[in-house]
């Protein structure tokens, strides 16, 4: 078992490079099963543990995989053999659900492990369940597994009754080798949605209006192999963001998309940060006392829920009053009982926390309760005085590629240490 310690009181200073963008790259990896000819090349994968798992996945269905490098990857998938996605890796992670989408669509059967993930709420698929049966399949659940067959997918129009990034992605995999147009509405706009959408396309999709709330899917006949780069994590970059303003910092952060980290950068202004955009990067600093401000997650280009959490760090020990309110999981505020241990001042009522800022925060022993909420402790410990420890880390290397050692090139003290 492994735990990250981390030495408080730090100064973040220099450049971070982003990686790509896990919430694009665990759906483009799935997607890349569509290709019956031809190899997809997919570069700039951010080397974490869900991609790792997403690998032995393609491989148990047999996809030829070829490590080229640490960030690219060939995928072989015109001799898949099964259908049958039903391990634990598939149990384990949340975007294993996209093989649902994809096995459906080239192979009309599929036979998909109900999906794990961060433990932030109730998270229902009934919206992919509406939008494959609107298409023409029969979804049954049995045994813990969705399964999927249909004769002919046909397009169709779908409105969601939620705006749901898993659901847009996946009913859209399916629709891109259906008879006919297929159109979505009232669709999810994230940027990883857009790449999805993007990646397809160069497989020879015919998907118009992805960032919109409308997406339209003409069906083509087959899709073939492509060399793709997946965009850069927004919330990768939004953690590393808030870090810099958190520990007072002056931090450039490369290889991002400045339009995608808007609502980000608008908070840390309300705060008092400065925030500098280039073409590709982001410098934050910070030359005043930061205060207390509101926040309201919403699906893009909102505030994004999977930033709240570290955000809420930086809150909790600049002058005044904040009120975070979490509009999407209803239970993604656990890491503030951690955050307690520490000293905060944090009263959680349903899904809104209310944060009186405090002088100081001090080390503890805290938990990684999921993935954001581990980033967001990482942070905390930065911030605290003196020695914390961060338990159950994997949740962290789920979806940060190697969070520590980027953090150590920025100034920080953090190690990662071995405990029975
Ligand atoms: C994706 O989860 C991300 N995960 C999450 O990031 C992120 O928090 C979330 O989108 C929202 O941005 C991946 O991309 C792998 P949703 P997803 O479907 O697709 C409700 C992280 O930290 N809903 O957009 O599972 C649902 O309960 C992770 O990287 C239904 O009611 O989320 C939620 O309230 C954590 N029925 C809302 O919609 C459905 O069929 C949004 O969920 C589907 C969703």
């Amino acid at each position: 078992m492994e735990r990250l310690v981390v030495n408080g009181g730090c100064t973040l200073k220099g450049e971070v490079n982003i990686n790509g963008a896990k919430n694009a790259a665990v759906a483009i990896l799935p997607a890349a099963i569509l290709a019956s000819e031809g190899k997809c090349i997919i570069e700039n994968i951010p080397d974490i543990e869900d991609v790792h798992c997403l690998e032995r996945i393609l491989r148990s269905l047999g996809c030829g995989i070829n490590k080229i490098d640490d960030n690219t990857l060939e995928i072989d998938a015109s001799d898949i053999t099964s259908v049958n996605a039903c391990t634990e890796e598939v149990r384990r992670m949340r975007a294993s659900y996209y093989f649902i989408g994809g096995l459906l669509a080239r192979f009309k059967s599929a036979r998909v492990e109900l999906p794990g993930g961060c433990p932030i709420g109730v998270r229902p698929i009934d919206q992919h369940i509406k939008g494959f049966e609107a298409l023409g399949a029969e979804v049954t659940i049995e045994h813990g597994a969705v399964a999927v067959k249909a004769n002919k997918l046909i397009g169709a129009n779908i409105f969601f009754d939620v705006v749901s990034v898993g659901a847009t992605i996946n009913v859209m995999l399916a629709a891109t080798l259906a008879e006919g147009t297929t159109i979505l509405e009232n669709v999810a706009k994230e940027p990883h949605v857009v790449d999805v959408a993007n990646f397809l396309n160069s497989m020879g999709a015919d998907i118009k209006g992805a960032g919109t709330d409308i997406i339209r899917i003409k069906g083509v006949s087959a899709l073939r192999g492509c060399n793709y780069s997946v965009i850069p994590d927004q919330i990768e970059a939004g953690t590393f963001m808030i870090a810099a303003a958190a520990t007072r910092g002056d931090v450039t952060i490369t290889n991002v998309i400045p339009k995608h980290l808007e609502s980000i950068s608008a908070k840390l202004i309300e705060m008092g940060a400065i925030i500098e955009e280039g073409d590709d990067c982001i410098r934050v600093t910070v030359d005043k006392p930061l205060k207390g401000v509101n926040i309201k997650t919403a699906p893009y280009p909102g505030f994004p829920t999977d930033i709240q959490q570290p955000m809420s760090i930086l809150l909790s020990k600049v002058s005044g009053r904040s009120i975070v309110t979490e509009t999407i999981w209803e239970n993604r505020h656990k890491h503030l009982d951690e955050l307690k241990k520490m000293g905060a001042s944090v009263k959680v009522e349903g899904r809104t926390a209310i944060m009186d800022g405090v002088e100081k925060l001090t080390g503890a022993i805290v938990k990684a309760t999921d993935l954001r909420a581990g980033a967001a402790m990482v942070i905390a410990g930065l911030i605290a005085e003196g020695r914390t420890e961060i338990c159950d880390i994997e949740h962290i290397d789920r979806g940060y590629p190697h969070i520590e050692r980027k953090f150590r090139e920025l100034g920080a003290d953090i190690t990662r240490i071995r405990v029975e």
